[in-house]
């Protein structure tokens, strides 16, 4: 059967007006565009679980450093629109800059403590404008469940905190990693590797699967595992290792073994493309 016609919009008093007639349960999906297989994954999930699906799709200037590809960041929201009318979303809301950000913008949200080590530590200010911008758009949305990918681990541990600590009444889903064929995570940013850091790219997922290995063989020193990866990630040419993290799957804190839970993780640089990706131990 055909899905019905998707509806966009863009300011948030017509988001809201929409909004009041989505039947219940509503979900969310928070997107920057440029949608892929992970993005479409999450869609899915939320059409099990919910009776109406809303996707948002912002590139959200205030989540970007300085130095950072906000004005470079790819974005094709004709074929974004496709892609969500097959997979059945029911809403997009597309809003502008001005429309989050007005003249005369000053309210931020900021976590205290797991937004210190990891992406939080090489991008300064980078989970002030994700925890800020989701904020916003779990207040105009107001979803029952709000879906996010496991590829951005420290960021669903992020939302996951802010959600309880500012009551949000919302249930936080986070979704396994969708793949390619050849293990690398997808993400909007692959479309800036040329053939051969496409090719290199498949190291962060190898090195991973190498140290899980080595864990399934009773590996718990976290040094070895982290060296593992680093020494993975050295021998190819074209990568150069960012940082990887054996860390506490709940605070993120850095461990010296693994005893619980472990989060596995790690940011690479092809050229000027940063690529992430983790998985769990345990
Ligand atoms: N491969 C993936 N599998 C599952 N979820 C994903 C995947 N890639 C992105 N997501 C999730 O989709 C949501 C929107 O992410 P976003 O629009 O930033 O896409 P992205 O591919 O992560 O882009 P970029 O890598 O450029 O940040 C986030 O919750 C993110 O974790
Ligand atoms: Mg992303």
């Amino acid at each position: 059967m055909k899905n019905p016609e998707i509806k966009t919009v863009q300011g948030i008093l017509e988001l809201r007006e929409l909004r009041k007639n989505l039947p219940a349960p509503v979900g969310l999906i928070p997107t920057m565009g440029y949608l892929h297989e992970g993005h479409l994954s999450l869609v899915k999930q939320a059409k099990e679980e919910c009776a109406s699906v809303v996707v948002s799709i912002f590139v959200n200037p205030s989540q970007f450093g300085p130095q950072e590809d906000l004005s470079s960041y790819p974005r094709d929201l004709q074929r974004d629109l496709q892609l969500l009318q097959e997979t059945g979303a029911d809403l997009v809301w597309n809003p502008t800059t001005e429309d989050m950000y007005p003249q005369g913008y000053q309210t931020w949200v900021e976590l205290e403590e797991l937004v210190k080590p990891l992406e939080g530590s090489m991008r300064p200010g980078h989970f002030k404008g994700v925890a800020t911008v989701v904020s916003k758009l779990f207040n105009a949305v107001q979803p029952m469940k709000a879906y996010f990918g496991q590829k951005d681990a420290q960021q669903a541990a992020v939302i996951k905190r802010m959600a309880q600590d500012l009551n949000f009444p919302i249930e936080v889903v986070i979704c396994p990693i969708v793949r390619a064929e050849d293990g690398l995570a997808l993400s909007s940013r692959n479309i800036y590797l040329d053939k051969n850091e496409r090719q290199a790219a498949t190291v962060l997922y190898r090195s991973l699967q190498a140290a899980r290995e080595a864990f399934g063989s009773g590996e718990r020193n976290a040094g070895n595992l982290r060296h593992i990866v680093s020494d993975m990630v050295n021998r190819e040419a074209l990568a150069k290792l960012q940082y990887v993290s054996c860390a506490d799957a709940e605070t993120l804190g850095e461990l010296e073994r693994v005893s619980a839970k472990a989060l596995l993780s790690m940011a690479v640089y092809f050229g000027k493309t940063r690529l992430i990706d983790n998985i769990i131990l345990e």
